[in-house]
This record gives C-alpha cells, sequence and structure tokens, in this order.
C-alpha cells in the first residue's frame, strides 16, 4: 500500500501532528509507504511530492504551520486540472489521498472522488471551525486560546484608559472564535455574522457599564460580522476585491469602522485590535495536539478500511467516519444557545 497526504487552505495549528500521527500509524504500524505532497493540491497538479517516513515527522507535533506547504490551489479551476491530479497519482502508484483542509480541500477531495474515483479519506482542519459533521476541527482551540490571551490582555489597559478596546478575531462566516474567546475572555459585547448587534446596541452596552461606573468595555467582533445601524443601514467590510480560487472575498476590517463608530456615537475613545494571522501561527494547544492525533491516527485506520469519500469527525468524545457529503452540506455556525450564554455578560 502506498499513501499520500497534503494540507490544503489557510494553514492552522496542528497540520503537523496530523502529519505525524499519519506517518506512524500508516509507515510503522501497518508497513505501508507514505508520501507527502506539496502545497495542497498543487503539488499533485505539479508532481511535487516527497517520501516522509520516521525522521521527517520526528519533532514535529508541537511546531505550527505545515511541514508539507499548503495553498489555496482549486483543480476544477482549470480543464485538465483533476485529470492531472490523477495523473499524478497513477503515475506514483499511489492507492490512496488523506486530505486534510477546510470545507475548499474536502470540496475538492469530495468532487474527485465522485467524478474521479479518487481513494481519498478527509481529516477536518480549521481554525474557524464552521465545518458541519464534526463538533470541533483541530485548530479552532489554539485560535481560541490566541484571541482568550489577547482579550485578557486589553482588559488591562483599556481599564487604566477608560477606553472601548475594539478585538477583531478571525472566523470567515461565522462567530465561533468571537463567541468562544469573547466568553473566556469575558467581553461585554459579541459581533458576529449569525445574531448581529446594531452599532447603537453596543454603544447602548458600553454606557451602561460607564452607568455602572466600568468606564471601560470589551467588544469581540468576528470578521465577517455585517455591521448593521438601527436606521437599517448596513455595511460589509472586505480588505480586498480579490477573491481566491474558491471563490472567497478576503475580509478584514470591520473592527476599525466599529471602533471609529463607537467612537462618534458614544462619545467614548475607542481603539481597534486586529488580530489576524497571530491566531493561525504558532504552535499548537495540547488540546489540538492531541485532537490532532487522534485524527491522524483515525484517518489511517479509514484508509486501512477503505472508507473512502469519508472524512475523520469528533462526535462527543468519540472520532468517527462521516461521509464528505454531511460535512460539506452547509457551514456550520453558531447555536444561538451558546451566542444566548455570551449575552448573558454583555454590558
Ligand atoms: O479559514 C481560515 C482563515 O484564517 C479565515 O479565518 C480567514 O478569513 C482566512 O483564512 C484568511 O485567508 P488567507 O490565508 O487566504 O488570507
Amino acid at each position: 500500500m502506498r499513501i499520500a497526504m497534503l494540507t490544503g487552505g489557510g494553514d492552522c495549528p496542528g497540520l503537523n501532528a496530523v502529519i505525524r500521527a499519519v506517518t506512524r500509524r500508516a509507515g510503522a504500524e501497518y508497513g505501508w509507504e507514505v508520501y507527502g505532497i506539496r502545497n495542497g493540491w498543487l503539488g499533485l497538479i505539479e508532481d511535487d511530492i516527497k517520501a516522509l517516513g520516521p525522521s521527517a515527522v520526528s519533532g514535529i507535533l508541537n511546531q505550527g504551520g505545515t511541514i508539507l506547504g499548503t495553498s489555496r490551489t482549486n483543480p476544477f479551476k482549470t480543464e485538465e486540472g483533476a485529470a492531472r491530479v490523477m495523473a499524478t497519482l497513477r503515475g506514483r502508484g499511489i492507492d490512496a489521498v488523506v486530505a486534510i483542509g477546510g470545507e475548499d480541500t474536502l470540496g475538492v477531495a469530495h468532487r474527485l472522488h465522485e467524478e474521479h474515483g479518487l481513494q481519498v479519506v478527509g481529516v477536518p482542519k480549521t481554525i474557524d471551525n464552521d465545518l458541519s459533521g464534526t463538533d470541533y476541527t483541530f485548530g479552532f482551540d489554539t485560535a481560541v486560546h490566541v484571541a482568550t490571551e489577547a482579550v485578557d490582555r486589553l482588559h488591562t489597559t483599556a481599564e487604566s484608559h477608560n477606553r472601548v478596546m475594539v478585538v477583531e478575531v478571525m472566523g470567515r462566516h461565522t462567530g465561533w472564535i468571537a463567541v468562544m474567546a469573547g466568553i473566556a475572555g469575558g467581553a461585554d459585547a459579541i459581533l458576529i455574522p449569525e445574531f448581529p448587534l446594531t452599532v447603537e446596541d453596543v454603544c447602548d452596552l458600553v454606557q451602561q457599564r460607564a452607568d455602572r461606573g466600568k468606564r471601560f468595555s470589551i467588544v469581540v467582533v468576528s470578521e465577517g460580522t455585517t455591521l448593521t445601524w438601527r436606521s437599517g443601514g448596513e455595511q460589509t467590510i472586505l480588505s480586498s476585491e480579490e477573491v481566491d480560487a474558491f471563490g472567497h472575498v478576503r475580509l478584514g476590517g470591520v473592527g476599525s469602522i466599529l471602533a471609529k463608530e463607537i467612537e462618534r456615537i458614544s462619545g467614548f475613545e475607542a481603539r481597534v485590535t486586529i488580530l489576524g494571522y497571530i491566531q493561525r501561527g504558532g504552535g499548537p494547544t495540547a488540546h489540538d495536539r492531541i485532537l490532532a492525533t487522534r485524527y491522524g491516527v483515525k484517518a489511517a485506520e479509514m484508509v486501512k478500511n477503505e472508507q473512502w469519500g469519508m472524512m475523520a469527525a469528533l462526535r462527543g468524545d468519540s472520532i468517527v467516519a462521516v461521509p464528505f457529503t454531511e460535512a460539506l452540506s452547509q457551514l456550520k455556525t453558531v447555536p444561538l444557545e451558546l451566542y444566548e450564554i455570551a449575552q448573558t455578560f454583555f454590558g
């Protein structure tokens, strides 16, 4: 048996832990040949593949990023892309692929499986935690940890200066990082795409606190939030008009507009911190190392069991296999009951 794995899409803490786990279980235990594909699907278009043995994956468990490199390449963007992917695999005699990625990478894996018969299993990666079919993706816990630490640090300086501190976090079109870091950090208002608060609502919360003698506030906003005003006005902020190979716009900057608006409407001094790629960089938390390791071991087992077209998933405390269709059917959004818990502490 000869298998190859790739990491696609935005990088994320824990990718190396998965690579290590697949290599150890499939190589050392099952005795298969294991290969790493460089830079996501691009490596299969360009035939850029290297052998992975125990020494290649030694010492990487706690390292951020991915030793394989990643890209947002979509083989279906060109006429011949998918055919080249399949030709590379045939040429190399690779029997199966482990695709480690989010919605886009696994979407490609699903299409290659359905349309070209690729023998593939998936592992759910993204700091955004927006993938259905699994309770949590690996990388998310680390991002929440980073964002929570930032909120804690901003608290002290907000209080010293009697300021409103707006913290913009990633999450694309969902508010998972914002809501979890907001709960963990004791945010006074959290704005997420799923349940938008108006800018005036946020100002009221800030004023409510000031009336109780707390002349500082922490406001967490998820990058994909559309700002709304009581007048009915709304604004979605992009950092660029460009779209990637999967048609995604580049988000970022909503925190700056929100801080200016809070200052304008409430009169409180406001500042913004945009956490950006800091949430994706660096080593994984212990929780993510363990989750990623469990996913990697499961992925190797799924190849052994020929569970093609399926993804390793966390359900409760068990790692199970679920069909790609379940993972890709819809974006996993923040449920109302979780947001309501956060809301209990607003103002
Ligand atoms: O999906 C992970 C993520 O980090 C999002 O939270 C963010 O919007 C996006 O990727 C940034 O993508 P890029 O690396 O292409 O700038």
